[in-house]
């Protein structure tokens, strides 16, 4: 069975520099990855090359058995695969719902039938899409406020309502926790674990090492560019690649 997500040997240049240097992974359905490396080491990059939003030099891009690579990021949206910025890139100047209405009425739920009349069901509303975002995150009562007035944990819970207002088959974070008390971050891995066990591919990049460490199920690294390990937590953590990029061991 095809993975969620195929990334298979994505380079990305940024003029001279080889900013990501033949990637490959996959995220299967339902698991929740990490993705680790020290500053620079082209996380921010897989993601924007993944996601639409660099031309990867080379290599391949495959969400759901489809190929992505080089696409706009709202084709790739619709085609189930959604993001949030390290930078979060709130529009500020809408309200909250507003924010995720953007999102949901550019990526229109796909018509389902009913299992036993196979009568279609009739589709959420926007509105209403935007309502279960929401309260996904645990932010039902702030929709109607602009994000400049919410707390750093709720704008990035706005971000990541945002992403996932589209009903995405696959989900990258770009260091969700940033900023997060250590609450609101076991917070967060427990709705991680949620979003993925309902089905959803989800990568998540971050530096808390406790976060992935412990919660995902399968940890890929990268260093200047390179994958230099992919594996359990307990195999990444003593990989002599691993602790000579974070710790310059040689
Ligand atoms: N738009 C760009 N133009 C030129 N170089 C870039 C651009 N974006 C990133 N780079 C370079 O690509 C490399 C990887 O950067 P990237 O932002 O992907 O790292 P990162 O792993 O996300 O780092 P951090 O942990 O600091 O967020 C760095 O050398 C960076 O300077
Ligand atoms: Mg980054």
């Amino acid at each position: 069975m095809t993975a969620a997500l195929e990334v298979r040997d994505l380079s990305v240049r940024y003029g001279g520099v080889v900013a990501l240097d033949g990637v490959t992974l996959a995220v299967p359905a339902g698991e929740l990855h990490g993705l680790i490396g020290p500053n620079g080491a082209g996380k921010t990059t897989f993601l924007d090359g993944v996601s639409g939003f660099a031309r990867p030099s080379s290599g391949a891009v495959v969400v759901g058995g489809v190929d992505c690579t080089a696409l706009p990021p709202h084709r790739i949206a619709r085609l189930g695969l959604t993001r949030t910025f390290q930078t979060l890139e709130l529009f500020d100047d809408l309200t909250v719902e507003e924010n995720l209405a953007v999102v949901a009425a550019a990526t229109p739920a796909a018509p389902t039938l009913h299992e036993e009349t196979e009568e279609e069901i009739p589709l959420p509303s926007t509105a209403a899409r935007v309502e279960d975002a929401l309260s996904t995150v645990g932010l039902e009562r702030c929709g109607g406020g602009r994000p400049t007035t919410l707390s750093n944990v709720d704008r990035r819970r706005v971000a990541l309502a945002r992403a996932l207002v589209a009903e995405p088959t696959v989900l990258l974070l770009d260091e969700p926790a940033a900023g997060l008390d250590p609450g609101e971050t076991a917070e967060l891995a427990e709705l991680l674990q949620r979003i993925s066990a309902a089905g959803t591919a989800v990568l998540l990049v971050e530096h808390d090492m406790a976060l992935v460490l412990g919660s995902c199920a399968t940890v890929h690294v990268l260093d200047a560019g390179r994958l230099i390990a992919s594996g359990s937590p307990e195999d990444v953590r003593i990989d002599p690649e691993v602790l000579r990029a974070y710790l310059g061991v040689t």
